[in-house]
């Protein structure tokens, strides 16, 4: 049987044919690097970015912003358009522009889409999880047949179920969809949901922190005893907010096996590597030679470690375009620097879009 890796790589090797640009006064900005990372890679995996597309009201249009850096992706990732609470805000209200904007982009670009993400704890809003189990269950039919029929065929793969392992191991029993469900089952059902609506779309579990022993054992536990291949589930999405120091090649290594053996496909979804030690260094740092230096060989070990993993790997998406925009700035200010800024620089585009020696590690090898 042919794969969807095949289908995609096969029907893709995917040609960039430009496109115009809305009349708004953010200008592009013109450097060009010389290689197109998803070129480079054809053969291997197809290269994502996750992009903000005017979501929340804001004015972020990724076409815009980053026109000059997009053919250097072959699939994109709505950062925020598809999650719940900005697609399906209210049970009567759809809201689908912002995602409209990527799907429209990509169809005239001849990029694919992975679509994040159906059924999660976060960013999803309260009224879809009110009432009976039964009511849950419907508003969650409902969701999924929606959003999922709307792009069927646009879209290649789904981020199902994200983030439903708890850091405490076993599940996440505070997600209002395991509370209204009283257990897990929730899982299934967005599966065998998400299959109806496009039987051919490839379905992912999708979580962070899959490469810490612990969680990964409790996420092969989950899907064996839920049986989630025969639902639907095609493959796991390892999110890979990483590090410089933090995981260890082996564990990355290890964590590709175990799910490759399980007969799962791998996505690596959210790929950035935060440039702090994630040791308790919360001093703000200018992105000097040093850093460039060691954000490089970070990118040039896990890069080749993907390339060996090549017939395992579907795609690799980063988190993000370039340093300019990140979440990882908020989300640190959130949660560890009491509001004070603290910029980071995951990627291997500069805040002036400018390639890092990052991008010729994984460029030239
Ligand atoms: C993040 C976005 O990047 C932010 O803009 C938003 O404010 C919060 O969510 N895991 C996920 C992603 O699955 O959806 C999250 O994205 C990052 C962590």
């Amino acid at each position: 049987m042919i794969s969807i890796k095949q289908i995609i790589l096969l029907s893709g090797l995917l040609i960039f044919v430009g496109c115009s640009s809305p009349d708004l006064s953010d200008k592009p900005k013109t450097f060009k690097a010389k290689k197109m990372i998803s070129q480079v890679y054809k053969e291997h995996f197809l290269i994502g970015a996750a992009v903000a597309s005017s979501e929340y009201g804001n004015r972020d249009y990724f076409d815009i912003r980053y026109a000059e850096l997009l053919p250097h992706y072959n699939s994109l990732t709505a950062e925020n358009a598809m999650k719940p609470e900005v697609i399906h805000p209210l049970k009567d209200q759809f809201n689908f522009q912002a995602a409209d904007r990527i799907i429209n982009y990509a169809s005239s670009n001849n990029i694919n889409v992975r679509g994040h993400a159906l059924v999660w704890h976060s960013q999803t809003s309260p009224w879809i999880t009110e009432g009976s189990k039964d009511a849950v269950r419907e508003n969650m039919r409902n969701h999924i047949m929606t959003v999922v029929g709307r792009y069927k065929g646009r879209v290649y793969s789904w981020d199902v179920v994200n983030e439903a392992v708890s850091d405490q191991g076993s599940y996440r029993a505070d997600s209002p969809w395991y509370k209204a469900y009283g257990g897990p089952e929730y899982i299934i059902d967005a599966f065998k949901f998400a299959k109806a609506a496009d039987p051919d779309c490839s379905l992912i579990y999708n979580d962070y922190a899959v490469v810490r022993p612990s969680k990964r054992h409790d996420i092969i536990t989950m899907i064996k005893k839920l049986d989630l291949k025969k639902h639907g589930l095609d493959g796991i999405g390892i999110q890979a907010h990483w590090n410089l120091y933090w995981p260890e090649i082996n564990e990355i290594q290890r964590t590709i096996d175990m799910f490759s053996e399980m007969g799962l496909d791998i996505h690596i979804t959210e790929l950035d590597i935060d440039c702090f030690d994630g040791m308790g260094n919360k001093e703000g740092r200018a992105f000097d030679n040093d850093l460039d230096d060691k954000l490089a060989a970070r990118y040039r070990e896990i890069f080749e470690l993907f390339r060996i993993n090549s017939d395992k790997i579907v795609s690799v998406t980063f988190w993000g375009v370039a340093d300019d925009h990140t979440w990882l700035d908020y989300h640190y200010n959130k949660t560890w620097n009491a509001g004070k800024p603290l910029k980071n620089y995951p990627f291997v585009f500069d805040t002036d879009h400018k390639a890092k020696k990052a991008y010729n590690e994984i460029v030239d090898f």
